[in-house]
Order: structure tokens, then sequence, then C-alpha cells
């Protein structure tokens, strides 16, 4: 079931010694670039359909084309790598892995795109990642793969280390700009958007880990190949997180089209004990919680759209039955509460009643008139907060009202019978 493209050489090659990429032909994408001419790169994305795997699914030729019309000659590259979602380790997987496929990635999307100058933003969590990312580009210095005049080719491009202090926020693109221009980490108001006014006022591409790490096997075998893997909307593959009650948690790599219960059963190896699942969280905090019963469906980028909830970056956390719904679902919105940076009112003062409210919940002690309230706050937070943080947070109690909607009113009826904590 796994299809391995970015993976391939994981686990078994050293992340720490460039050779060691340089041998499985490591590199040779970004030869290959040199020969062609950046738009004919940026037409070979675009016929492979690649979205980009940081969870807004946005296809990547458009942001690179969008660069690639720009007149302003100072343009950045950003690789996202904050991945701060609880539920989601797949980015850290591929920087501790495979740093290198990363770096080329990069150096693919700069050369398309004519920006001389990348900043890799990583979570400051991340110490492995820091360190590895840090050595490749040392390593990578050295083979005259990064800096002035690129292999003869007249090509300059420099990369630096950026990491954030933590803060969720600071994955959202704009947060993260703010973030690397040194000042706290908030959003700012679309458009305009990254490609038109980004870092230091000049366009900017801000991708994925996952995303570029695409670009070399795109590169080598072609957009068409690529495209001919996975579904007709959702190309490729998708590393996806699992975790929770799995028999093995892990990184997978599976191309898009395979239902989520193979994934459990088949990568993850079941529940422990063989418990029954009560529900199954996709992608991450921010994105819905279903039932059993919906297991069937498969990954895939646009299954979610009415909660404007797409694959996301790709977690599948596992809940056996015996989990109190809404002990989960007060920890989610502890979470946005907490990471909530403020700015607008809906998510700010929202995330604080949504978790007044489920806390009753909870207890026991919410009331019909609760739930009314639950709900109508929550499409209010979706509708009206101003970045995806705030947009996002109400995605698991929106999508427990449509699915689990009867254990609510259990709560409310029979206070004393709630499930386990
Ligand atoms: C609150 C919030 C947190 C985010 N965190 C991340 C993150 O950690 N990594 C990431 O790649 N994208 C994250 N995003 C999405 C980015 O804003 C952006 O869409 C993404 O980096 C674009 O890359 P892609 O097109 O390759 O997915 C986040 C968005 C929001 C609203
Ligand atoms: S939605 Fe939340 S995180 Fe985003 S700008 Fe508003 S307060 Fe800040």
């Amino acid at each position: 079931m796994e299809q391995k493209l970015l993976t391939k050489h994981i686990p078994g090659m050293d992340p720490m010694n460039i050779q060691a990429y340089l041998d499985v032909e490591g590199y040779q994408s970004f030869f290959k670039a040199f020969k062609t001419q950046p738009l004919d790169i940026i037409g070979d994305i675009e016929k492979s359909k690649l979205r980009g795997r940081g969870g807004a699914a946005f296809p990547v030729h458009i942001k690179m084309m969008s660069m690639a019309k720009q007149k302003e000659t100072t343009r950045y590259i950003i690789c996202n790598a904050d991945e701060g979602e609880p539920g989601n380790f797949k980015d850290r997987y591929l920087m501790e892995n495979n740093p290198h496929q990363l770096l080329e990635g990069m150096l693919i999307a700069a050369y398309a795109t004519r920006a001389n100058k990348g900043y890799i933003y990583i979570r400051g969590e991340f110490d492995t990642p820091i360190k590895i990312m840090h050595e490749a580009i040392r390593q990578a210095k050295a083979h005259g793969l990064l800096g002035t005049n690129i292999q003869g080719s007249g090509f300059d491009f420099d990369l630096e280390i950026r990491s954030g202090a933590g803060s969720y926020v600071c994955g959202e693109e704009f947060a993260l700009i703010e973030s690397i221009e040194g000042k706290s980490g908030r959003t700012r108001v679309k458009p305009p958007f990254p490609t038109d006014v980004g870092l230091f006022g000049k366009p900017t591409l801000i991708n994925n880990v996952e995303t570029f790490s695409n670009l070399p096997w795109i590169l080598a075998m072609g957009g068409e190949a690529f495209a001919s893997i996975g579904t007709e909307s959702s190309t490729g593959t998708k590393l996806v997180s699992v975790s929770g009650n799995v028999k093995h948690p892990g990184v997978y790599e599976v191309p898009f089209g395979v239902p989520i219960r193979d994934v459990i059963d088949t990568l993850g190896g079941g529940t422990q004990n063989a418990q029954k699942i009560g529900m199954v969280q996709l992608s991450g905090a921010s994105g819905p919680i279903i039932p059993e019963y919906m297991l069937d469906l498969t990954i895939d980028f646009d299954r979610f759209e009415d909660f404007d909830s797409k694959t996301g970056a790709g977690a599948i956390i596992v809940m056996d039955d015996q989990k109190d719904m809404f002990n989960i679902l007060k920890r989610i919105s502890d979470f946005f509460e907490h990471e909530s940076c403020g700015k607008c009112t809906p998510c700010r003062e929202g995330n604080v009643h949504m978790s007044k409210l489920l806390n009753k919940f909870l207890q026991s002690d919410a009331t019909e008139k609760d739930l009314m309230n639950l709900e109508s706050l929550s499409r209010v937070m979706h509708q009206t907060s101003l970045c995806g943080l705030g947009q996002s947070a109400p995605t698991a109690v929106l999508s427990t009202l449509k699915y689990f909607r009867d254990t609510y009113f259990d709560r409310i009826e029979h206070p004393q019978e709630g499930g386990l904590a």
C-alpha cells in the first residue's frame, strides 16, 4: 500500500552525509533544471498537478507562475517547516532523514522563480532537524551547490535557517513572514498575497517541506508520471502521520486515494488490544473528527469541504471508543485558546467561550441552550476569523455536531452517563 517517492531512501541513508544523497542520484534533478528554461520547469510542475502539502492544498505552479511574472528582481523563497499542529510530524521526519532532498527541491523552486535568497523556518523545538539542516546547508555550500555562480551557471542562491519560538500561528504564512522580519508573529490581511508582497515587501514563494521535497522526483520523472499517481484532483503521494491508539504509530507514504481504514489497519496495525475505534481526527487539531463508519473514505484533498477542511497536512489520530469526546474537544479548544494571537475578536474571545462551553459538557453541566450557543459560536468563528487558526479552531466541534450530535444530547439528558475521560 505504501508508495515511496519521497521516502524511498528512508531509513538507511545517512542524513549527515551529502555523499549518501549524491550516491542515489541526489541533486541530478537540480542539474537537469539548469539545462531547462525556468518557465518550462513551472510547466512540468503544472502537468504534475502538485498541490501544497502544508494544509491548504493550493496548486504549486500558480504560486510559482505568479512569482515568475513579478517585475521586482529581489525575490525570496521560504520553506515552511514550522509544523506546530498537534498530530503532525511528517516534515520533521523528512528533515531528519533526507535533508538534501528538501534543499534540492528549494534549489529547483528558486531557479524556476529566479529567487536568490531562501529561508527555512523551522519550529524552535525541533533541535534535531535544525542541527541536521544546518549541516546539510554547510555541506551543500562546500560542494558548490549553494552560494554564488552555482556550478558555473551564473545562478546565485543562498539559504538561511530561522526558527520560531514555538507559536503555532507562526506556521501561517504571513505570521511566519512577520516573524522572520523580527516582528511578533501575526497575520496580515490578504490580498496582497506573498507572491506579490511578501518578505521585506518583496515577492515571496512559501511552500511546505513536503511540497518542496516532491520537486526532485517531478523533475526527474516528469510531471505526467507524477500526475498518474494518486487521484485526478490529488496527485502523487501523501505522507501521513499516524498516531493515537494504533499499534504502530509513525509516518507512512501512500498514494492519494487509499482508504483511511487501510492506513490505520494495515500500516498502523489497528488499535492496541483490538479496541473499537470511536473517532478519528484527520489533519490534526484543526481537522474534522469522523466516526468509525466513515473510515472507508479515501485520502483526498477535497474531502471535507463543508468544513473548508482539506486533508490538511495529513495527520490521522485514532481514538478508541472509551475516550470521552468532550475531553478531546476541550483539549483541542484549550490549544487554540492558548495559540490565538489575539489580533481579531472572533478567535481571541471565541476560543475562550468555546472552552468554557465545552467544559460544561465535560462536567455534565450543559443545557440545550449551551448546545445552541456552541453551534452558533462555532459558525461565527469559522466565518469571521481573520486567519486559518480561528477559522479552523471550531472544525472539530462542527464535525462532531454533524457526526456525533446524539452524544451532545446524551450528555445533556443523562449527565451521569458520560464516557470516561
Ligand atoms: C494557523 C496556521 C498554521 C499553519 N502552520 C503551517 C505549518 O506548520 N506548515 C505549513 O507548511 N503550513 C502551515 N500553514 C499553512 C501556510 O499558511 C501556507 O498555506 C503553507 O505554508 C503553504 O505551503 P504549501 O502550499 O506548500 O502547503 C498554517 C496555516 C495556518 C492558518
Ligand atoms: S484568527 Fe486568531 S490567530 Fe488568526 S489573526 Fe485572528 S486572533 Fe490571530
